[in-house]
């Protein structure tokens, strides 16, 4: 709450230079690649949540559906008095449909990288459910290994949902299920919401909405390298470029030149051909044989699963 005005800027500035840093890292790199989590500035984590709103995207509301279709059952899985985990909270519009049906919670425990975000959040979470303990930790969720001891003896339910295991490359996926099998317990549990493969031109068409939100939310990029690390990126010589990658089952998201030429980024000048792509995030599609294999290498098994009619979303309980 206090923080003071000091420690933020100096927050800020180590957050610039870690950007500036990975960039420039990036960048030198073949191939290219910037990581994902930059996509997410004040105004990426807007046109996320447009991207959650577009027809194509079926995966958020698919999600949704599942979740408040079986909130009744995944509160029994879960159990009285039990704290629930969330990885990544943002905004909580998820946890809403599971806490309906999760009157005697212990406390929810949303953990996010963004600490305004948190706060905001939970203050709204407090005034919506009252006598709802909201423990928040700021930080990020793959390198935690601890939770607030106010939750001690409860059991801990994490919650990983929007597929966003799927963004993770199949062994760091493995590695995260065992850090959440560490952190919730021997006697916890995680549910798991996960994207699933089907026809690819589905699969195509949600990282290709027709109104170009995923697009924007891709060169929001540039135009965050440009104020922030004094690039001079020309949004109109670069283009979004996502597909599916089948025989990897993947979705790849970059961007891509559209011409010849160079770049200033931070002082330094990179060529770019045209054609040529930087990488910015991977969407992993999973079907039941895959995430058993992972949840077994991250030492979870199924307990149930819940999926929508025409099969395009799951959400797993694992324990
Ligand atoms: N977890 C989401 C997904 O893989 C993230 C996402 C959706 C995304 N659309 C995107 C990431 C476009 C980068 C670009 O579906």
């Amino acid at each position: 709450m206090n923080v003071p005005l000091l420690a933020i800027a100096e927050g800020e500035r180590a957050d610039r230079d870690a950007f500036r840093r990975d960039v420039l890292a990036g960048l030198a790199g073949s191939p290219r690649a910037i990581p994902a989590k930059y996509l997410y500035d004040a105004r990426g984590s807007a046109l996320f949540d447009a991207i959650c709103e577009q027809p194509e995207y079926y995966p958020t509301r698919t999600e949704a559906a599942i979740l408040r279709r079986h909130a009744d059952e995944i509160a029994r899985l879960a159990g009285p008095g039990c704290a629930l985990v969330e990885y990544g909270s943002g905004s909580s519009v998820k946890t809403r449909l599971l806490l309906g049906a999760m009157p005697d919670l212990h406390a929810y425990v949303p953990i996010d990288i963004s600490r305004q975000h948190l706060d905001a959040t939970a203050r709204r979470l407090r005034e919506d459910y009252p006598g709802l303990r909201v423990d928040p930790v700021t930080g990020d969720y793959m390198a935690l290994d601890a939770l607030p001891p106010t939750i001690d003896d409860a059991r801990r339910i994490g919650f990983f949902p929007g597929s966003t295991i799927g963004n993770l490359m199949p062994e760091e996926a493995v590695l995260f299920l065992r850090r959440a099998r560490r952190l919730l317990r021997t006697d916890g549990a995680l549910i798991l919401g996960v994207d699933l493969k089907k026809d690819p031109r589905r699969l195509h068409d949600a990282y290709n909405d027709r109104a170009g939100i995923t697009a924007q939310f891709t060169l929001n990029l540039l135009r965050r390298m440009n104020r922030e690390l004094e690039a001079n990126f020309d949004l109109s010589a670069f283009a979004h470029d996502a597909f599916y990658n089948e025989a990897a089952g993947r979705i790849e998201i970059y961007f891509r030149s559209l011409r010849n030429q160079t770049v200033t980024v931070a002082d330094r000048r990179f060529t770019f051909v045209e054609g040529e792509r930087v990488h910015t995030e991977y969407s992993y599609k999973y079907d039941d044989a895959g995430i058993a294999e992972l949840a077994r290498k991250g030492g979870f098994s199924i307990a149930a699963s819940w999926t929508d009619h025409a099969r395009l979303f799951a959400v797993f309980f694992l324990r």
